[in-house]
């Protein structure tokens, strides 16, 4: 059975029990910051379990993409070593919410593996909580599996509820005891029954585990029964196609064959030679890719943190494979379009961003090569300089490479290896621990630098007001050094206990404005935090001095201020309706918020269509009109979830938030904002363009910044109408005729070039002169261009038989020169060196075939001797 065929078996089947057939959510979960990846079936109705959310149905089953390459399921490091392991996988799962349980659910699992998949039953194996008496009963009495196959499993994992048999989804959230079944693949495969020493081996695999959902296990470490008792189920694909392809490694499996083949092409295609196919490497290679493409699918992309991190890892551990196996150049990318064909079908939305994938793998793979081209030539040149016996690369060259080249290191170990070097490993981690604690110093240096305060924080009043009276001064710095006053033409950086001021942070630019007191007056340029709550107003004092505990009246710009929170709330209903209008892998990618423009990066594939940006203009415009009402929610993160607000992963969230409502749209969100949507005045994109490959930029403008950008359009209107004489409204029509007139003005024109040439043409049929037989003529053509040189050259030949011409045409400095020879005479006068001898003359060159060469120059004075040299040149070749 093909593993399409038994995604759709398992479906179909809990299907006719009752259950709703489910899309697979994306590998990025929507709005879980607890979640790396999306890591099994259950993830999509994690709230359904606790009670939060409810569906029209109670039984559902999927096929759900995972990814275990980070977080609390990772198994990353096994994958390719093991027959199981994988980055990406697929999840067959059915789920009961508060519906049937552990008796139905082990009898739906047995009925469809025995009946429908026809396993043996004497090769099945099952295990139990070591306390779920209950599960254990149902096995042996109801089901009939003998007790020596049906194994308890109890806390073998160093803590309460830390079992095989107790799954947790994370730290946090919907878990239970579980019964898993596994299938023995036979004696000649090396391993253990579960539980037994040996287990880890390939022999007893798990195929199928079934969570009994019980508790709600919070972060205090307290289990909270759930609302109804439910059953989570999941069964990997790769493994239930093993079995029922009578192989005994996933990578064996239909859909695994044909991707190593692809991996092998790819790498043989980038390889400088024959090379030896380790298959680990291979096998991690054809899963990585799955587990990347499917990634860069839900819009991640490869970079420095949180998922796009995980993401540079695992593509770069392919890329290390790929190297290892003789590629030199970008390979991995290319495995793409097998991918495609393997699983577009059940997930057309791989299908879909193909491209995008391609691209974005691709400039991963440029970019690191590189990098690994950089780091060979210093190891390269390390290990020349290697002498002696028992040879050995030093730590530091070895951290240097790592640490200053991002070469990495198990790379340098590979090539040591083969070198017969070692690597001196004490002397690399001693550099390695000595470069944590030069940062460690080097971080507080910085926080001196950066301005070190001990006092209270600041409070931000800067939500309801513009403007205090009775800010204090806690600290002043001039230079990044604390100072006891500072005068009138300092620079300073003021810390108040209270402040409007809003400090740069989540992308919304900080304030400016002004400290002012009976003596003092410091003009605020910018507030940027010193620390978490800790408000530094920069800036520079005009008149007085500012001392710790002066007092001062703090009034921010108040103009600059709403021109910033339009943009601010602007961008929050941009990013909703981009995803409205783009779709739901639109994300967050960085935002810049200030006074003049929101500029908003996110993931996409593809420039914006003109369409497209009219849609989010539309939108966005329509909840403006709809003048709703903005608020500023704090609550706990928690709720916030609950309350499906968005949110960005990697983000570092406290555990109560503010989350911001605005029309439709509902984001986590510290900054300023708008009283209502009305009060954005007007939107609109001014520009949308590509930052790096699947990112774009969107920037726009809202309110009276709007207003001017559409005056300064209607001038340049009203400009370029004046000139055409014609009513604003007029003007494309008046261009459109204006330009058919150019053109029509551009053929006559050549026709009475051509006219005036030909003309030209037959009187200088007088001036050609006889030199040995052959016709010689050389002159300047009036107002010709190349064309009517060339034309007016083709008549002379046709008239004077047997010819060798110059013909020139002379624009300022410029020359242009055509020379010709006709075809009884080119053996003897080549019309490409005629013409290179001329226009050499008048500072130029040029070429062509030997009847019909043409060259330029740039010395028109030049021209006449250069002309009168011709009949001597050519008679010196007869
Ligand atoms: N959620 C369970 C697992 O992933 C079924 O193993």
């Amino acid at each position: 059975m093909k593993a399409a065929e038994i995604r759709n078996t398992f479906l179909k089947f809990f299907e006719s029990k009752g259950h709703q057939i489910v899309a697979s959510s994306p590998v990025v979960p929507g709005d879980d910051p607890t979640l790396l990846f999306t890591n099994a079936g259950m993830n999509q109705f994690k709230d359904v379990f606790l009670g939060q959310d409810k569906r029209p149905y109670s039984r559902a089953t999927t096929a759900q993409k995972c990814i275990r390459a980070g977080g609390k399921h990772n198994d990353l490091d096994n994958v390719g070593y093991t027959a199981r392991h994988h980055t990406f996988f697929e999840m067959l799962g059915n789920f009961s919410f508060g519906d049937y349980f552990k008796k139905d659910a082990i009898s739906f699992a047995w009925e469809l593996l025995t009946e429908h998949f026809k396993l043996p039953k004497d090769k099945l194996w099952v295990t139990v909580y070591s306390e779920d008496d209950e599960a254990y009963e149902i096995w042996n009495k109801q089901v009939g599996v003998p007790a020596e196959r049906i194994v308890r499993i109890g806390d073998n994992k160093g803590g309460r509820y830390m079992s095989d048999n107790f799954w947790m989804m994370g730290d946090t959230g919907p878990c239970g005891p579980c019964t898993e079944i596994f299938f023995d693949h036979g004696a000649d495969i090396p391993g253990g029954p579960p539980g037994s020493p040996d287990e880890d081996g390939d022999r007893y695999i798990e195929i199928w585990n079934n969570v009994f959902m019980q508790f709600n296990r919070t972060e205090d470490g307290v289990m909270h029964p759930l609302p109804k008792p439910s059953v989570d189920t999941g069964m990997g694909l790769e493994r239930i196609a093993a079995v029922l392809q009578h192989v005994h490694s996933n990578y064996e499996i239909d859909t695994f064959v044909a991707l190593l083949a692809a991996a092998k092409a790819a790498v043989d295609g980038a390889s400088a030679g024959d090379c030896d196919k380790d298959s680990a490497s291979l096998k991690v290679i054809a899963d990585h890719i799955r587990a990347c493409s499917f990634t860069i699918v839900d819009g991640v992309i490869p970079g420095n943190e949180g998922r796009g991190y995980v993401l540079r890892r695992i593509a770069r551990r392919a890329i290390r494979h790929g190297y290892k196996l003789g590629a030199r150049t970008p390979f991995f990318h290319k495995i793409v379009a097998e991918l495609v064909n393997q699983m577009g079908e059940a997930y057309p939305e791989l299908r879909q961003a193909q491209g995008r994938v391609v691209e974005v793998l691709k400039q991963e793979e440029e970019r690191f090569f590189q990098t690994i081209a950089n780091g060979m030539e210093i190891l390269e040149a390390a290990l020349s300089g290697l002498t002696g016996a028992s040879r050995q690369l030093d730590g530091e060259t070895a951290f240097k490479l790592h640490d200053t080249y991002g070469f990495p290191v198990d790379l340098t170990a590979d090539v040591c290896r083969e070198r017969g070097v070692t690597v001196d490993q004490a002397g690399f981690d001693a550099a390695m621990t000595r470069q944590r604690e030069q940062a460690r110093a080097a971080g507080k240096f910085k926080m001196q630098q950066g301005l070190e305060y001990t006092g209270a924080a600041t409070t931000f009043h800067g939500y309801e007001h513009l403007v205090t009276e009775t800010a204090t001064v806690t600290a002043v710095y001039v230079d990044g050094a604390s100072v006891a006053q500072a005068q009138a033409g300092d620079d300073v950086v003021v810390v108040l206990d209270h402040t409007p001021f809003y400090a740069e942070s989540g992308g919304q630019a900080g304030d400016s404005g002004e400290l002012r007191n009976h003596t003092t007056r410091v003009a605020v340029e910018d507030t940027l935090k010193i620390q978490a709550d800790v408000f530094g107003h920069h800036g520079r004092v005009l008149e007085g001095t500012v001392k710790v505990g002066d007092v001062f009246k703090a009034q921010i710009h108040a103009e600059a201020r709403a021109r910033t929170v339009r943009n601010h709330s602007a961008t929050h209903l941009m990013h909703k309706a981009l995803r409205e209008v783009l779709g739901a892998h639109v994300q967050q990618k960085g935002s810049l918020v200030n006074a003049e423009r929101t500029r908003f990066d996110f993931a996409h594939n593809a420039p914006m269509t003109a369409e497209e940006i009219r849609k989010v203009e539309a939108i966005v415009n329509a909840e403006i009109l709809a003048n709703a009402d903005a608020q500023a929610e704090v609550m706990a993160l928690d709720d916030a979830q609950k309350s499906g607000a968005m949110m960005l992963f990697g983000e570092k969230y406290g555990d109560t938030v503010r989350v911001l409502s605005i029309g439709s749209s509902k984001e986590l969100c510290g900054g300023t904002h708008v009283r209502r949507t009305g009060d954005i005045g007007l939107f609109k994109i001014v520009s949308e363009s590509g930052v790096a490959a699947g990112i774009r930029r969107v920037e726009a403008i809202t309110g009276d910044n709007a207003l001017h950008y559409l005056q300064s359009l209607e001038s340049t209107l009203g400009a370029v109408a004046g000139t055409l004489k014609a009513a604003p409204n007029e003007v494309e029509l008046r261009v459109h005729s204006v330009l058919d007139q150019v053109r029509s003005l551009e053929k006559e024109l050549a026709a009475a070039k051509s006219k005036l040439a030909s003309a030209q043409g037959d009187e200088l049929l007088a001036q050609a002169v006889d030199v040995k037989g052959l016709k010689v003529l050389a002159a300047t053509l009036v107002g010709a261009d190349a064309k009517t040189l060339r034309e007016t050259m083709d008549k002379l030949k046709d008239k004077l038989k047997t010819a060798a011409i110059v013909l020139a045409a002379v624009d300022g400095d410029k020359v242009q020169l055509a020379a010709g020879v006709t075809a009884d005479s080119t053996a003897k006068v080549k019309a490409g060196e005629l013409v290179n001898f001329v226009a050499q003359q008048v500072g130029g060159k040029g070429g062509g075939k030997p009847d019909l060469a043409m060259a330029g120059g740039t010395d028109a004075k030049a021209l006449p001797a250069a002309l009168a040299s011709v009949q001597g040149w050519v008679g010196e070749r007869l």
